[in-house]
């Protein structure tokens, strides 16, 4: 979630003849013999073979990550050969949270931590979880490194932030056009022949296009970079990557509405996209359809127009800008003085005179009288993303879903989960494993993270009867400074919404000040180096836990989470150092709810961490970025 920075309203645009091409879908002969519509039972067979072929790259980086760990009574061998006899690799992920460029750019610190190609991360014994990982999910701004690390075919963080080019604003103070960004009248054109061919177009168009200069590759901004094209890329195909899921949300017509605009309810359809596949698996579609013909209206499960498709239609720009899209929330947000339009509850209204945190509010008319001067939209017309509705009159659909032409969708952040958690603990995904990265600034006023995000998929997956640690609220959470340092939930199958091991365990860690300040505005839209290295630094120091100087076990008892669920599946135990990391690191089901912040209810303002006596003022002065 990025509020919108727009400096004014678009200029007249060139003719339709001179308008840049690439964005728009592609008109193209309809396939005959594709299957449009799958139910959502199971794993399409596209993703089972992929993720048994990952799962083979997964069980020699698993063997090289748990070798460099110093594992007591642990046979490594034998476990590795165990798996590989049985098929038991386990299934891993992580989950990079919505929070702006902050979640974005800490999450990609957390990639980074966990890379077996970097060498401190190695010598930490972090690096080589992420070449064990299989899943990779993203929402809103964490949706951006979910997508540009596989778009580029995933190089390493540090080798990804020069492609990103993080110092260059993309919104705010571009007068030229260049390979690295474009004017607003440019990126009007841009989404103009999409318009032109047909589609519906709005806020969430435009916003990709602005961060698509940032995080895909291809020319112009990838303009005509396609999510599902990843599928096409070496590291994906020889399995070398995790595979990316990335959430959306939606409204439709009966959700509450306030000000012309929907906002959708705590139980709203949380949509599923991979490289593969578009539904979802709960809520109102029950189906599954390629995201490589996404953009074309269905019927029942056919074309509604059987005599032109469309290809292209999810580009990569459009993904983010989708995914990021709460134009309905920040719209709300300002003509309500920041009473509604409220995400697990991010405020983009807070006054504060910490500069680097918080600033000014952004010009959210501007970007809607310039849709209106330029495309005669209205504020209702462009406030969501509009995506050809694939899923009417199927049995798998129900509500607006099964009627509706389109879809409308909008911020995956939207139902209160901030953290994309949902891809990854559906039972066909049969993950054993998930670490959730939370930078979604959940605590007012200073934007680090109180634990109501993953508490509300807690809430959620019990409600829907998913397998998935039971969490404390974010009171708790905040008493036993599980936002502050990492902590696992679900290690016992007792402390489970089913009260089995079907739940993965989740490795929940949350952006906190360890080296650095790192709860920077989410209206910075442009960063440079010197802070983006402090960043990785702060992710790094909260991911080994400062190297390892908190606990020089830690990075053991990260192991012992990632193999745990498989142990039982190939006849071996727990060993004593995991029960003694477990004891010390898995939440044992004790509620602590006492009101710690009496004189100032909920304040979470900690001084750095690794040097207490820094606090936000005195750091300040002297990291001038
Ligand atoms: C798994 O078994 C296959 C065939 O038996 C072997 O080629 C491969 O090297 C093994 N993988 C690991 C990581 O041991
Ligand atoms: C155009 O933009 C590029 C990159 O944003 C910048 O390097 C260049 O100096 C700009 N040129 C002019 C004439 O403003
Ligand atoms: C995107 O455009 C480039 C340059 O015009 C072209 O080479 C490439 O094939 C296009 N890619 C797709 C997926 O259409
Ligand atoms: C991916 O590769 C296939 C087969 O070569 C090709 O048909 C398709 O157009 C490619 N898709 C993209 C998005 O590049
Ligand atoms: C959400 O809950 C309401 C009230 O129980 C129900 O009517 C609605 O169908 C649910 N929505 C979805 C998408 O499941
Ligand atoms: C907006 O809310 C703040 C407190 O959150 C209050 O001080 C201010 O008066 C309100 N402004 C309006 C116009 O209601
Ligand atoms: C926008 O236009 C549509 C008709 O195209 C209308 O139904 C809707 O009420 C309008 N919204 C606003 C906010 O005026
Ligand atoms: C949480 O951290 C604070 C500050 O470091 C410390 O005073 C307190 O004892 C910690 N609480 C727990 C339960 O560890
Ligand atoms: C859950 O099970 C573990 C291991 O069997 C046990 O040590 C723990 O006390 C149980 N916790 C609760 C809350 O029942
Ligand atoms: C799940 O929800 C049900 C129904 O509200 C409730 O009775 C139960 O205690 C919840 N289970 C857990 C583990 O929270
Ligand atoms: C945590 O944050 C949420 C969202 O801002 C808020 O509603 C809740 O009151 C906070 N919890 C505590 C204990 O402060
Ligand atoms: C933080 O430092 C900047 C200069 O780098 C300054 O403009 C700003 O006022 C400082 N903020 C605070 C709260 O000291």
């Amino acid at each position: 979630m990025l509020p919108l920075l727009i400096s004014a309203a678009a200029a007249p645009l060139a003719s339709a003849l001179e308008l840049p091409q690439g964005y728009a879908p592609d008109p193209v002969s309809c396939p005959t013999s594709l299957q449009w519509i799958r139910p959502a039972v199971g794993l399409s067979r596209d993703e089972l073979e992929w993720v048994e072929g990952r799962k083979k790259v997964v069980l020699g980086s698993l063997d090289a990550y748990l070798e460099r760990l110093n594992l007591d009574d642990f046979d490594t061998d034998e476990y590795i050969s165990r798996l590989n006899y049985t098929n038991q690799t386990p299934i891993m992920g992580m989950a990079i949270s919505g929070g702006g460029f902050g979640s974005a750019f800490t999450g990609a610190g957390l990639i980074r931590a966990l890379d077996d190609r970097l060498p401190a991360a190695n010598e930490q014994r972090t690096g080589g979880l992420l070449q064990s990982m299989t899943y990779l999910s993203g929402l809103s701004g964490g949706s951006w490194p979910a997508v540009s690390f596989p778009s580029y075919n995933f190089p390493t963080a540090d080798e990804i932030v020069d492609y990103w080019k993080p110092e260059i604003d993309r919104f705010l103070t571009v007068t030229n056009t260049s390979a690295e960004a474009a004017t607003e009248v440019v990126m009007f054109e841009q989404i103009a022949a999409k318009h032109m061919a047909g589609f519906e177009i709005g806020i969430s168009d435009y916003l990709g296009r602005g961060f698509a200069y940032e995080f895909i590759p291809g020319q112009s901004g990838g303009l005509n970079t396609t999510f599902s094209g990843i599928r096409n890329l070496s590291n994906f195909i020889n399995h070398q990557m995790p595979m990316p899921i990335i959430h959306l949300a939606s409204v439709e017509p009966e959700d509450a509405e306030y000000y012309d605009l929907l906002v959708p309810p705590s139980n709203g359809t949380i949509f599923d996209l991979t490289p593969f596949e578009f539904g979802a698996w709960e809520g109102d579609v029950h189906a599954f359809t390629p995201t490589e013909w996404l953009g074309n209206q269905l019927s029942n499960g056919n074309p509604v127009n059987s005599s032109t498709c469309w290809k292209g239609f999810d580009r990569s720009s459009l993904v983010i800008g989708t995914s990021a899209g709460a134009f309905n929330f920040w719209y709300l947000e300002s003509v309500s003085n920041g009473t509604l339009g409220q995400f697990a509850k991010r405020s983009t209204t807070h006054k504060s005179s910490l500069a680097k945190r918080l600033s000014k509010p952004a010009n959210l008319n501007g970007l809607v009288e310039a849709f209106a001067d330029t495309f005669d939209l209205n504020l209702t017309e462009v406030a969501y993303s509009t995506f050809p509705n694939p899923f009417t009159n199927l049995s798998l659909s129900t509500g607006n879903a099964h009627t509706s032409p389109t879809l409308k969708l909008v911020d995956g952040s939207e139902t209160g989960q901030t953290i994309p958690l949902w891809g990854q603990i559906q039972p066909a995904r049969n993950v054993d494993f998930i670490i959730a990265w939370d930078d979604s600034q959940d605590a007012d006023p200073y934007s680090w993270n109180n634990g109501t995000n993953l508490y509300n998929t807690y809430l959620a997956a019990n409600a829907t009867g998913l397998p998935f640690p039971v969490i404390p609220p974010s009171k708790t959470m905040m008493n036993l400074n599980y936002t502050l340092h990492p902590q696992f939930f679900g290690c016992d199958a007792n402390l489970t919404t089913t009260g089995d091991d079907r739940s993965p365990i989740v490795l929940y860690m949350a952006n906190a000040p360890y080296s650095a300040y790192t709860n920077f505005s989410f209206w910075q839209t442009a960063t440079s180096r010197e802070q983006m290295e402090d960043i990785f630094v702060n992710s790094f120091d909260i991911v080994t836990q400062a190297n390892g100087s908190w606990d020089g076990e830690w990075a053991e008892c990260i192991g012992c989470a990632a193999v745990e669920r498989s142990l039982k599946r190939v006849g071996m135990e727990r060993t004593r150092q995991c029960e003694r990391c477990f004891e010390k690191y898995c939440w044992d089901g004790e509620l602590d709810e006492r009101e710690l912040y009496e004189s100032d209810p909920g304040v979470l303002n900690p001084t750095l961490i690794l040097n207490p006596g820094v606090g936000f003022e005195v750091w300040n002065a002297t990291n001038p970025y």
